[in-house]
């Protein structure tokens, strides 16, 4: 099934907790977690204390934690202990990534690999097996608002037919450039999980008590029109 993951980088953060509530309670699936280093990124957000936090505050949805850090390994347990759901990481940023599969597998979270824009999909060939979610990125990763890069439609479709021609379970998932406008393009190319940060929480509308309703269900109403 399709699952809507906004991305909290576009939230309001002095008042995190409430967003992220809002945003499930307007339908959303999951929260898209992006943690950024500004050494493997051009940019600094946040880490295992905030996903704590939330955990703290009572959110229950899984949280799909999207490590744009190098290296990766010394953060995965913190990030399991703060209620990590997914913990997905670029290869480029690992030495060893069997390893890292294996690090985050033992922690007890799911796994995911990331491939930027112009990163090749060999990888896969010995690594989809053990993945629960291949996370495609169709922006240069480091900055929400960034404009759709329509190459990785094509990608998808790639990941798609290795997925089904495998017989694997694990989602395919898009990150960057994703709003009302391409998400069903995006699903027909063979996508299941769609991140979607200024284009979700960009259209917070004060009047409504589930502030992101019209904006979540215009998503699904675009989902609903795919072809399979
Ligand atoms: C970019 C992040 C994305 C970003 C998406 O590095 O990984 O998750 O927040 O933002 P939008 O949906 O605004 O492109
Ligand atoms: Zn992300």
């Amino acid at each position: 099934m399709y699952q809507i993951a906004p991305s909290i980088l576009s939230a309001n953060f002095a008042r995190l907790g409430e967003e992220v509530d809002d945003v499930i309670a307007s339908g959303a699936d999951i929260v898209h977690f992006d943690v950024m280093d500004n050494h493997y990124v051009p940019n600094l957000t946040i880490g295992p204390l905030v996903c704590e936090a939330l955990r703290k505050h009572g959110v229950t949805a899984a949280i799909d934690v999207h490590l744009m850090v190098k290296p990766v390994d010394r953060i995965i347990p913190d990030f399991a202990k703060a209620g990590a759901t997914y913990i997905t990481f670029h290869p480029e940023a690992s030495e060893h990534i069997d390893r890292t599969i294996g690090l985050i597998k033992e922690n007890g979270c799911k796994v995911g690999l990331v491939f930027n824009p112009s990163t090749p999909l060999e990888i896969l060939e010995y690594t989809l097996p053990k993945l629960d979610m291949v996370l495609l990125m169709s922006v240069n990763p480091g900055f929400g608002g960034q404009k759709f890069i329509p190459h990785v439609l094509d990608k998808a479709r790639k990941v798609r037919k290795m997925i089904d021609a495998g017989g694997h379970t694990c989602r395919l998932e898009i990150d960057g450039g994703v709003g009302p406008t391409n998400i069903r393009e995006v699903a027909e190319a063979g996508v299941d999980t769609f991140v979607a940060g200024s284009a979700v929480f960009s259209k917070r509308n004060m009047q409504d008590k589930n502030r992101y309703n019209t904006v979540i269900a215009e998503l699904r109403a675009e989902l609903a029109k795919a072809k399979k």
